[in-house]
C-alpha cells in the first residue's frame, strides 16, 4: 500500500531499523496520525502501512521467536505428554500392523504412568525428531538416540534407558570388524551415530546413507552393499528372525548410552522423566519388558 506524503506527521514514535514479518525497514520510520487511521511511515522509501498490519506482523514475529517448550507443570496440568518416535526401528519402536509398539514404547508408557500422565504418540522420520523439540511440536523424543556431545548442544538428555552400540552385520562371514570394512561399501541410516562412527573408518570404500534403518538393511540383503552398521539388538533380532537370509553378526564398532531427549534446558521435565524411569527400574517393571524383548536386562550399568 503506497500513499502520498501524509498531511499530518507525528514523529514522536520512532521505529528503528528492523524486519517485521515480511517488511524490512532499513532506516527509522515514524507513526503518522491521519484522520482515518494510524500509519507507519518510512520517510526514505515513502512506504506507508496501516498500523494494525504492522502490529499483526510484529505479533506474528514474536510468536515465531517466543516458542517455548511446555513446562512440566503445563504438561501435568493437561495430564498428557506428547512423545515422538520413529516407528521403524524394531524391536525398539515399530509398528505391528497399525499399532505402535516396541521396547522403547513400552518403557515410555511405564515412565509416563509413574508421572501420572498419558502419552500422545507422534511418529515421524528420524531426522525430524530432535528438531521438533525446538519447534515445540512434542515434549519428549524416545527413538534410540545415543547421547553424543553434538546432540547435547541442541537438546537436553534424560537418564539413559539402555546401553548398546553399533555392530557390523554382513552376508560375508569374513566381514566382522571395523578393520574388515576396508575397501567395502557400508550402509547406515542418515543422521545416526552409526553414520558418524563409520565415517571415522577412513579405509572404507564408500558409505551409503538411507532414510530408515530398514532401507539400510534391504541394501545389504539385496547385496547392494557389503555391510550394514546398526544397533547390536536390532542386528541380533534381524538375524534371529531371518535365519535363512544368510546374515552374519560381526563385532561392535562403538558403544553408546541411549536416552530420551527434551527441549534444550527443559531440565525439570528431563529430571521428572529420569526419576520415573528409575522407578520402573527399581520396581521390576523395566526388567520384565527388557526380558520380554531381549531375554536380558539392557539397562546401563
Ligand atoms: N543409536 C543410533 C543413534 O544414536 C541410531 C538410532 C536410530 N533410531 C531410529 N529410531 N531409527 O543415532
Amino acid at each position: 500500500m503506497r500513499h502520498g506524503l501524509p498531511s499530518i506527521i507525528n514523529c514522536d514514535n520512532f521505529v528503528t531499523p528492523a524486519t517485521f514479518g515480511h517488511y524490512h525497514f532499513p532506516g527509522s520510520g515514524c507513526v503518522i496520525r491521519k484522520p482515518d487511521f494510524l500509519y507507519l511511515y518510512h520517510p526514505k522509501t515513502g512506504f506507508t502501512m496501516k498500523l494494525f498490519q504492522f502490529v499483526a506482523s510484529a505479533v506474528a514475529l514474536c510468536a515465531a521467536f517466543s516458542v517455548q517448550a511446555r513446562s512440566l507443570d503445563e504438561i501435568k496440568k493437561g495430564g498428557k505428554i506428547i512423545v515422538a518416535t520413529e516407528g521403524q526401528f524394531a524391536p525398539f519402536n515399530y509398528f505391528k500392523g497399525t499399532t505402535l509398539t516396541g521396547f522403547e514404547v513400552e518403557v515410555a508408557e511405564l515412565a509416563a504412568k509413574k508421572m501420572g500422565l498419558k502419552i500422545e504418540w507422534k511418529t515421524i522420520g528420524f531426522d525430524a525428531l530432535l528438531t521438533g523439540l525446538k519447534q515445540d511440536r512434542w515434549d519428549l523424543v524416545i527413538a534410540s538416540h545415543g547421547v553424543t556431545e553434538e546432540r547435547a548442544k541442541a537438546v537436553t538428555f534424560t537418564a539413559p534407558h539402555y546401553c548398546s552400540g553399533g555392530m557390523v552385520i554382513a552376508m560375508d562371514p569374513a566381514i566382522r570388524s571395523a578393520k574388515d570394512l576396508t575397501g567395502k561399501t557400508v550402509a547406515v541410516q542418515t543422521g545416526t551415530s552409526y553414520l558418524e562412527n563409520v565415517q571415522k573408518i577412513t579405509t572404507i570404500k564408500e558409505m551409503k546413507n538411507f532414510p530408515t534403518d530398514v532401507d539400510a538393511r534391504s541394501a545389504l540383503t539385496s547385496r547392494r552393499v557389503d555391510a550394514w552398521v546398526t544397533d547390536r539388538f536390532v542386528a541380533k533380532e534381524v538375524v534371529a528372525k531371518n535365519p535363512k537370509a544368510g546374515l552374519k553378526l560381526g563385532e561392535m564398532v562403538f558403544i553408546e548410552r541411549i536416552a530420551s531427549a527434551v527441549a534444550k534446558g527443559n531440565q525439570p521435565l528431563a529430571d521428572a522423566w529420569s526419576k520415573a524411569l528409575a522407578e520402573t527400574m527399581a520396581d521390576g517393571s523395566y526388567a520384565a519388558v527388557s526380558k520380554k524383548y531381549f531375554d536380558e536386562d539392557v539397562r546401563c550399568n
